[in-house]
C-alpha cells in the first residue's frame, strides 16, 4: 500500500526518490535525542549533498513525547519556520518518532506528506507500515490519531546495529508474529536462523525485516480499516499483552516482551479451544522458548501478577460486563483468525496460568 525500499544506505539518491513520488525536497525532519544523536549528522549532511532545504526536530526519547503538547509545540516551530503545504516530513526513529511525526503530518496544513526511516526492528517491521498514527492521552494509549499512510518506507537494517538486544528482542516477537499468523515457511525460517538474526546476521536479517514488513503491509492492503477482522490478525498475543502492559503502566515491560508472553497465552488457548493441534501447541512453544528478557522480569511482571487482575486488566476499560474480550487464535501454524464468539474466562485463566507453567519451567535467570 506505501513503497516500501530497503537496502542500505537505503538514503542513496534520496532526492531523485522523492520526486518520483511527487515530493518537493524541502523535508521536516524529525528524530528523538536518540537518533538525532547517532545517525543525525550524517543523515543532514545526505540531505545537504542531495539539495534539500530542512528544517530539523528533535524530541526527548520517550513515550511521553508521542502528547499532544510535545505535538503543539513542533507546530508552533514549524510554523516560525514558515513550513507550508510545500512540505513534507521524514521520521528518523522508532515507533514513538514515527507515530508522533505521522500525528503531525497528518494534522499539519490539513495533511502533508510522511516518510519512514524506521530505526528499531519494531518500527521497521510494524508501526512505521500501515498508516495508523496516534498521540497518547492521559485517559488512554494512542487514543488520539489518523489513518495517514507514509509516502515512502525506507528501511535499512544496517541502523540496527547500534540498538539495544532488549529492543531487538521485542522488535523480534512481532517478526515471529507474522510467521505464527500468515506464513508457516516463514516461521519455520525464523526457528532455524532465530539466533543469526537476533545477533543481525545477514542476509537473515535483511531477509526476516523484509518478509515482515511485506506481510504487515499486504495484511493492511486487504483491510485497511480493520473492517473484514484480517488486520485484527496483527493482534495474535496482544490482548493479554495489553493487560500486561497496563499493569506494567506502560512502562516496565516493552510492548514486544508483552507480546511474547501473550503469544504464549493465545496459542494454549488455540489449544485448549479445539483448534490448534498438540504438534503445532508444541512447535510454536519451542519458538517462543528463545525469547529473552532481562533478569527478574518475567517474575515481576508476569508470574507474580494474580491471572484474576490480569484478566481484568486486559479489558479495555472498567465496565467488562457489558464488554467481551476479542482474541486472535491460530488454526494452524501460519494462519490465524479473529475469534467472534465470547471465551469464557476460565479459559483465557487456564490458558494465563498454564503459560506461567511454561515460563517458569524454563531458566528464570
Ligand atoms: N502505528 C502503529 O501501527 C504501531 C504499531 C506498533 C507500535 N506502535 C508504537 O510504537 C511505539 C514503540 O516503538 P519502539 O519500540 O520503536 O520504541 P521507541 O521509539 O521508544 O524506541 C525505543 C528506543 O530505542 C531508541 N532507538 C531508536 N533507534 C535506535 C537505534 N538505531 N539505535 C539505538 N537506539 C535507537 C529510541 O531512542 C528509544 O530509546 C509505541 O508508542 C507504540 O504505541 C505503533
Ligand atoms: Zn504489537
Amino acid at each position: 500500500m506505501s513503497t516500501i525500499i530497503a537496502g542500505t544506505p537505503v538514503t542513496a539518491g534520496l532526492g531523485a526518490l522523492f520526486a518520483t513520488h511527487g515530493m518537493t525536497k524541502k523535508t521536516v525532519v524529525l528524530f528523538d535525542e536518540h537518533t538525532r544523536k547517532l545517525y543525525g549528522d550524517e543523515l543532514l549532511r545526505t540531505l545537504t549533498n542531495e539539495g534539500f532545504q530542512y528544517k530539523e526536530l528533535v524530541v526527548p526519547a520517550r513515550e511521553a513525547s508521542k502528547s499532544f503538547s510535545a505535538a503543539y509545540r513542533l507546530y508552533g516551530t514549524m510554523i516560525e519556520a514558515d513550513v507550508d503545504r510545500s512540505w513534507n516530513l521524514l521520521a528518523v526513529g522508532g515507533g514513538v518518532v514515527g507515530d508522533l511525526g505521522g500525528f503531525i503530518a497528518a494534522s499539519y496544513y490539513r495533511g502533508i506528506p510522511v516518510i519512514q526511516l524506521p530505526t528499531t526492528l519494531l518500527a521497521m517491521t510494524d508501526s512505521s507500515i500501515g498508516g495508523k498514527v496516534a498521540i497518547n492521552h492521559p485517559l488512554g494509549k494512542n487514543l488520539i490519531g489518523f489513518f495517514h499512510l507514509p509516502e515512502l518506507v525506507l528501511i535499512d537494517p544496517s541502523y540496527l546495529k547500534t540498538l539495544p538486544e532488549r529492543e531487538i528482542y521485542s522488535g523480534m516477537a512481532e517478526v515471529v508474529k507474522y510467521g505464527f499468523i500468515a506464513d508457516e515457511d516463514f516461521l519455520s525460517f525464523l526457528d532455524l536462523h532465530f539466533k543469526a538474526i537476533t545477533e543481525l546476521q545477514e542476509p537473515w536479517l535483511t531477509e526476516a525485516v523484509k518478509k515482515s514488513a511485506f506481510i504487515k503491509d499486504d495484511v493492511v492492503t486487504k483491510d485497511f480499516r480493520e473492517e473484514n477482522g484480517l488486520r485484527a490478525t496483527l493482534n495474535f498475543g496482544h490482548t493479554f499483552a495489553h493487560g500486561l502492559e497496563k499493569l506494567a503502566e506502560y512502562r516496565h515491560l516493552r510492548h514486544g516482551e508483552a507480546v511474547t508472553i501473550g503469544m504464549v497465552c493465545a496459542l494454549f488457548l488455540s489449544h485448549n479451544l479445539g483448534y490448534l493441534d498438540t504438534v503445532s501447541l508444541e512447535r510454536g512453544l519451542s519458538i517462543l522458548k528463545k525469547f529473552r528478557f532481562p533478569k527478574g522480569l518475567l517474575k515481576r511482571r508476569f508470574l507474580d501478577i494474580d491471572s484474576n487482575i490480569l484478566l481484568e486488566n486486559m479489558f479495555s476499560d472498567k465496565k467488562k460486563l457489558d464488554k467481551k474480550l476479542r482474541f486472535v487464535l491460530l488454526k494452524t501454524l501460519g494462519e490465524a483468525f479473529l475469534l467472534e464468539e465470547n471465551v469464557d474466562d476460565k479459559q483465557a485463566l487456564k490458558a494465563i496460568d498454564e503459560s506461567k507453567t511454561f515460563f517458569s519451567g524454563k531458566r528464570l535467570h
